[in-house]
């Protein structure tokens, strides 16, 4: 991704990567204020950068983990302890289990632990990339378009999932519009969402959570957002607030697509009802840096994530194409 770095040029980065013996990442928590670089060396602060989301975003998390065995694979730590404790750093993004079984399962085999990690890394980008062809097909001159949460380079290792159609569109001369809702309590579609679309130049604005029913009773043309875990039926995961989008995208006839690539897809969960949703601490939702903005003594509820059943989706925007939630058999690898 493009990012204008503390010297003022712009340089192409990654969220995640392997350098020198090091973990380095980008810390999410200090965008867009900040470009912060931080670097790990132990497969357990790995898997805290991933529970207090300085990295984050399903398939970046997926990396973030498949780095993290690397480093346990480097350490020659007890492999299945390791996959035991970052698995349990976060419970609804899929690519989390599916990068670490991933990982696990080439370290058992003997492969050099940096270079199964960096082609895990790479395996997602390529798929974002197609993701991004398939995507941006579907985007015309003109179109006012609406995401939720980040599902962009930040929450991919590079490219992304829902954003990824608008690069591809972008690049390719298109000139629509984004409406970008702001994710409360964590804020992901303004400092991370936002961050992006400005350091690539696609046109957006940020909006208040509350606002979406009111931009789409203008005139939205298609919503595209990503997905953290997705059950065998194509009900699916995705950050708080992106089922009430479905609703009102249904309610005023405005194609719903969700960006992910296969390893989102859980098929052993056969439907929404199963997924387990992340509930996070009441100072995400209380607090503003150290400042407590909720009345002291009241109770505050944080769950990470909703469930949108299949019914609301157009379409899977995949690296294998397009399937509706019908044809997602038809994916399996
Ligand atoms: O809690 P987060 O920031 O990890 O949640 C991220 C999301 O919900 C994204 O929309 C989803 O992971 C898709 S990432 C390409």
């Amino acid at each position: 991704m493009k990012a204008r770095m503390e010297n003022g040029r712009t340089e192409d980065i990654k969220a995640v990567w392997f350098e020198n013996g090091k973990v380095r990442m980008i810390d999410q928590r200090e965008l867009p204020l900040k470009l912060v670089i931080v670097d790990f060396e132990d497969y357990r602060d790995v898997a805290m950068a991933i529970k207090n989301m300085t990295t984050r975003g399903a398939p970046c998390i997926g990396a973030s983990a498949a780095y993290a065995m690397c480093l346990a694979g480097l350490k020659k730590e007890d492999l299945d302890e390791a996959a035991r404790y970052i698995k349990a750093a976060r419970p609804t993004a899929y690519d989390l289990f599916y990068a670490t079984d991933w990982m696990y399962d080439r370290l058992k085999a003997g492969d050099d632990p940096v270079r199964a990690a960096d082609a895990y890394s790479d395996l997602t980008v390529d798929k974002c990339r197609k993701i991004g062809e398939y995507g941006g097909a579907l985007i015309r001159d003109g179109m006012k378009l609406m995401t939720h949460c980040n599902a962009g380079a930040l929450a991919t290792v590079d490219v992304g999932t829902a954003l990824a159609p608008m690069r591809n569109a972008h690049d390719a001369g298109k000139k629509f519009f984004v409406y970008a809702s702001e994710t409360r309590p964590r804020l992901q579609g303004m400092q991370l969402t936002a961050w992006e679309l400005n350091q690539e130049g696609i046109d957006h604005a940020i909006i208040p959570d509350g606002s979406a029913a009111y931009y789409m009773s203008q005139g939205v043309d298609m919503i595209i957002v990503g997905a953290d875990r997705i059950a065998a039926n194509g009900d699916f995961a995705n950050k708080i607030g992106t089922f009430d989008k479905a609703i009102v995208a249904k309610h005023f006839g405005i194609p719903f697509y969700v960006a992910a690539p296969v390893s989102t897809f859980d098929f052993s969960t056969k439907t929404g009802k199963d997924i387990v949703i992340e509930q996070r601490s009441e100072e995400e939702m209380t607090m503003v840096k150290d400042i407590r903005i909720a009345p002291v003594g009241s109770k505050a509820l944080n769950p990470a994530f909703d469930v949108t059943p299949a019914e609301f989706v157009t379409g899977f925007i995949t690296e294998k194409g397009i399937f509706k939630p019908t044809e997602i058999s038809e994916m399996k690898e």
